[in-house]
């Protein structure tokens, strides 16, 4: 067998986190930053697993009982590939790895599960469809989020800009490349207790949590347009609606709304959190001018973001 790698980008979330999970529709995006998963033959018995970013490595069979591990999810997953395409599976070097902020909204978890997928498939050759990675992909994250709503594997491995909805994908395209800035609130978030949060809101109070929702819906489908009309401060302003609306779900922290109140000052056209919030990244968008002045202000501040593009498949 010959070594094989697999790569993944991680995503944002232009509109819609939370209200997705309730079946309302949202707007993600791939970003250049991923993951990166290397496969080679071990000359030992058993699996060798190094998760470079947390400076870990393990060695489980494809037997092992089910480890008690935030790692684990590698192993299941192995364990069903192995089984759905009867393979038999030893002797594994395995290297994953991640340019993304781990528990920061950018997808890092659904980026690695792909990643490494996608090696496995490359290195026993599974041809597997877009459509399988995918559901292996959200099998992967069942584990590490409960209930995901299938927003982040689908974006990371559909790619461009897609629409979703009810696990129903759809990608936008013919649009310009959007400028926008990623920044890094420095608090790790957990997407589980975020998403819990929500639920007690919507419990204590449905009609106000329904009417949330279904405002993040139609800024959602205007952000459609906007994006289609390469309209960036129509963007911006709906940013920051969908912004004001997370802060009424107590999604917001006081680190978060100093950073964007920095940004507001350098002229950019909008910024939200992306993601589940309480913590994790904030995304703005803006004229390259604008975005570049923002991140000279955060540089000076130690606060670490990066400019990219987001772009059509
Ligand atoms: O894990 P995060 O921070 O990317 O949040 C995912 C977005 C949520 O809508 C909060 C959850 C979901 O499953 O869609």
């Amino acid at each position: 067998m010959k070594a094989s790698q697999g790569e993944a980008p991680g995503k944002c979330i232009l509109f819609g986190e939370h209200a997705v999970v309730y079946g309302y529709p949202a707007l993600a995006a791939a970003i250049e930053m991923g993951s990166f998963c290397q496969i080679a033959p071990n000359s030992q018995e058993g699996i060798s697993w190094n998760f470079s970013n947390f400076a870990t490595s393990l060695k489980w069979s494809i037997t092992d009982d089910i480890p008690d591990s935030s790692f684990a999810h590698f192993l299941y997953c192995l364990q069903k590939l192995a089984q759905d395409f009867s393979i038999e599976i030893n002797n594994l070097e395995i290297t994953i790895s991640s340019h993304l902020w781990s528990n920061s909204g950018l997808g890092s978890s659904a980026s690695s599960a792909s990643a490494f997928i996608k090696a496995i498939n490359n290195y026993y050759s599974l041809e597997l469809t877009l459509d399988q990675l995918n559901e292996y992909t959200l099998y992967m994250e069942g584990f590490i989020h409960g209930t995901p709503s299938g927003l982040d594997n689908s974006t990371v491995n559909y790619g461009g800009v897609i629409h979703f909805q009810k696990g129903i994908v759809r990608n936008l395209d013919k649009f310009s490349p959007i400028p926008i800035l990623i920044v890094d609130s420095g608090i790790a978030h957990d997407t589980k207790e975020a998403i819990i949060r929500v639920k007690d809101l919507f419990t204590e109070d449905p009609n106000k949590i329904t009417n949330i929702f279904e405002n993040i819906s139609s800024i959602c489908e205007q952000g459609i347009l906007a994006i289609k009309s390469d309209n960036l401060e129509i963007l911006g302003a709906l940013m920051n609606k969908n912004h004001k609306l997370l802060q009424e779900l107590n999604l917001s922290t006081p680190k978060i709304e100093e950073i964007r109140w920095i940004g507001d000052q350098t002229g950019i056209f909008g910024s939200k959190i992306t993601g589940a919030g309480l913590g994790g990244a904030i995304i703005a968008v803006g004229s390259p001018q604008s975005l570049d002045l923002f991140q000279d202000k955060l540089n000076h501040q130690k606060i670490p973001s990066i400019l990219t593009w987001i772009k059509p498949n």
